[in-house]
């Protein structure tokens, strides 16, 4: 990739996921033995993404950072079978289980890349070539001295938003309302962003299944907050 485009987003040696022991289930270990080859896109040397050769058409592509066990990704895809969807995830054994979703429900608009997203936007993604980012429950890093850490902060959403098409998206939700306002200021002091809902949250979208994460914060009382964000020309 050109140089001008490779930009720093976190410090070195900050990362925005702690990789947990978690353990693979039998299923899940199969799956990524048996389907990898067929649906991870390889990122060794991190190659610049060719959307169209690596589904073989040429359609709209929104990419989602950190989908846990794929259980949204697999639900929207199977929905919208006229955009192809690339899943950036670092946790193994999510990426065996949205394997096996991939290959239970047949979908064909999926690929999944094993790794750190940072890197990959910062390096494999050509500007303007994504049509939305789904970044869906991020970890929160409530802490203070974590909060360096949060995958939504600047200056990691001008990164976002240089790799987005003029007119693309950014879906953001949390259940943590501290993180919603945090990425709220983030996102809307971005150049180029504006958010479809004036200064404020968006309407929960009917087309996705409600996930671990919402079913814990309905149960524990917390609200769930979206931001939607559109790249402007
Ligand atoms: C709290 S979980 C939410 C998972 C999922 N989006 C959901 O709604 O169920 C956050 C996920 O983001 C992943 N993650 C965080 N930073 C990442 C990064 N830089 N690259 C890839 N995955 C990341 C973590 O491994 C974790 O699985």
């Amino acid at each position: 990739m050109a140089e001008e485009n490779r930009v720093t987003p976190f410090p070195r040696g900050i990362h925005t996921y702690a990789l947990r022991a978690g353990r693979m289930t039998e299923s899940q270990r199969r799956s990524f033995e048996t389907l990898a080859s067929r649906y991870c896109v390889p990122c060794d040397g991190k190659p610049v993404l060719d959307f169209p050769a690596i589904f073989g058409r040429e359609a709209r592509i929104v990419v989602e950072i950190g989908f846990g066990m794929g259980i949204s990704t697999a639900a929207i895809a199977e929905s919208d079978p006229g955009t192809d969807f690339l899943g950036i995830e670092v946790h193994t054994p999510g990426v065996g289980k949205l394997l096996s979703e991939i290959e239970a429900r047949g979908l064909r608009n999926i690929r999944i890349l094993h790794h750190d997203a940072v890197e990959v936007v910062a390096e494999m993604l050509l500007p303007e070539s994504v049509d939305g980012f789904h970044i869906f429950f991020p970890d929160p890093w409530p802490k203070k001295r974590h909060h360096k850490r949060r995958l939504v902060r600047r200056p990691f959403t001008e990164l976002l938003v240089s790799r987005l098409k003029p007119g693309g998206y950014i879906h953001f939700m949390t259940d943590w309302s501290e993180y919603a306002d945090f990425a709220l200021a983030e996102l809307s002091s971005t150049p180029g962003l504006s958010n479809v809902s004036g200064s404020s949250w968006t309407e929960r979208t009917a087309r996705r299944p409600v996930t671990k994460f919402e079913q814990r914060a309905e149960k524990e009382g917390r609200q769930v907050l979206e931001i939607r964000m559109v790249r402007t020309a």
